[in-house]
């Protein structure tokens, strides 16, 4: 089926998953673990950030094609329960939650990883006996793709500094919490030419869990395997399993109980398997601009309004001559335009309009700001395609009143 009758079928705009390329890049993460494993001689487990894309199809494949998963919220848990994960293969990375959160979590036999002092109080005060892992900020700079998904140093809210850890440790002491594991999110979004900067964040956490933690069994180092929007580069695995088992094994003198490393990619699975379909409602030119109009506003993909993010775009019609154009949605705000000085193929109105590279934190930010509602998404494999998830509904909305 083309993109224009997809849009017909399924409602414009439309995201689309490719089966084949989600199957590739999870066999990435498969054999990027379990080379790094077989090296270290360590155990690897690649869970999949479902913050990143929490399609309940797509998960059941995630599954199928080998990762685990890391969840943040019961709704995330939930998703991963129903996807097949066992609690074993399910991690909690959570951020200040409820204590309801953590009882109804805390009932299931769930690696939590708390990431303030106060969280560690709350939990222990419902559960005693039980192993936790921390987040720690080596306050060292992180790495990503902009200042709002760097989650160390001195300016976010994540993680527990070293200055805490002996009174993090009182407080497990008192509840009797065996801190299992040390984990590390620098941020989201490297690639080669910053693997300097992840490795380095790495060394910096790694030298803080040797010297202040004693036992640890898993190091968990987050997710934050890159995609490149422009579509040249891919991140090298090989390059970061050598530097990775580089830094890694420097410290196993040190981490003498170590038993496990964890990573939590999510945009590296997800990322390049989906991409929005929309429809070009108008265009125009106004001090001397070419405005070119879609249905695929910021409450469909966030993160070119939100981080001034770069998606390639694409204009598939039968006309052959191009302009430069800023290319917009139809949400009332100034910031809502997906690309700007884009070379296209100059549009008639009903074209299609394709964005690349969507899977990874376009659906799952999506809203339904200024009532527009979320579009559907649909699973392309071979020929076949699948519905899986409905459009929203102005019924399913007036539900809540
Ligand atoms: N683990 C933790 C604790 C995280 O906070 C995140 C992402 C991940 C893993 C997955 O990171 P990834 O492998 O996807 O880089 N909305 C932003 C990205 C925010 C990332 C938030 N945390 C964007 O659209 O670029």
């Amino acid at each position: 089926m083309n993109e224009m009758n997809l849009l017909k079928k399924y409602g414009s705009p439309l995201y689309v998953y490719d089966y084949d390329v989600l199957k590739e890049r999870c066999m990435d993460m498969v054999s990027f673990g379990k080379g790094l494993g077989d090296r270290l001689g360590l155990k690897v487990s690649m869970h999949y950030s479902t913050k990143a894309n929490g399609n309940l199809r797509l998960l059941e494949l995630i599954k199928k094609f080998g990762l685990k998963i890391d969840s943040m919220s019961l709704l995330e848990y939930n998703l991963a329960k129903e996807a097949g994960f066992s609690n074993q293969d399910i991690l909690y990375v959570c951020n200040n939650i409820s204590t309801d959160e953590m009882r109804e979590i805390g009932k299931e036999d769930i690696l939590m990883c708390f990431d303030s002092i106060s969280q560690v109080e709350s939990f222990g005060k419902i559960y005693n006996n039980r192993d936790i892992m921390i987040r720690i900020n080596p306050n060292s700079n992180g790495v990503g793709h902009s200042s709002k998904v760097i989650t160390t140093g001195k300016e976010t809210k994540f993680g527990i500094t070293p200055y805490n850890v002996s009174s993090l440790k009182e407080v497990c002491k008192k509840y009797n919490l065996n801190i299992k594991g040390i984990h590390l999110h620098l941020g989201s979004l490297f690639l080669d030419n910053k693997i300097d900067d992840y490795i380095s964040g790495v060394r910096d956490f790694l030298e803080i869990v040797s010297e202040y933690f004693e036992n640890i069994k898993i190091v968990d180092l987050g997710g934050g395997f890159g995609v490149d929007y422009q579509r040249n580069k891919r991140l090298s695995l090989a390059l970061l399993e050598d530097r990775l088992y580089e830094v890694i094994s420097s410290f196993k003198g040190d981490l003498k109980y170590l038993e496990e490393i964890k990573f939590e990619p999510g945009r590296y699975v997800v990322c390049e398997a989906g991409y929005i379909l929309g429809t070009v409602n108008s265009l125009k030119k106004e001090n001397d601009i070419y405005w070119i109009g879609t249905d695929i506003g910021m409450n469909v993909l966030l993160r070119p309004s939100m981080y001034d993010a770069y998606h390639e775009i694409e204009i598939l019609s039968l006309n052959k001559n191009r302009i430069i154009a800023n290319i917009c949605g139809n949400i009332c705000e100034s910031c809502d335009v997906l690309g700007r000085k884009r070379d296209v193929i100059c549009p008639s109105l009903g074209d299609v309009v394709k964005v690349y590279d969507a899977g990874a934190y376009g659906y799952s930010m999506a809203s339904s700001y200024t009532g527009r509602l979320r579009p559907a998404e649909v699973l392309k494999h071979g020929e076949d395609v699948k519905l899986i998830r409905k459009k929203e509904e102005i019924s399913d909305v007036m539900r809540y009143f």
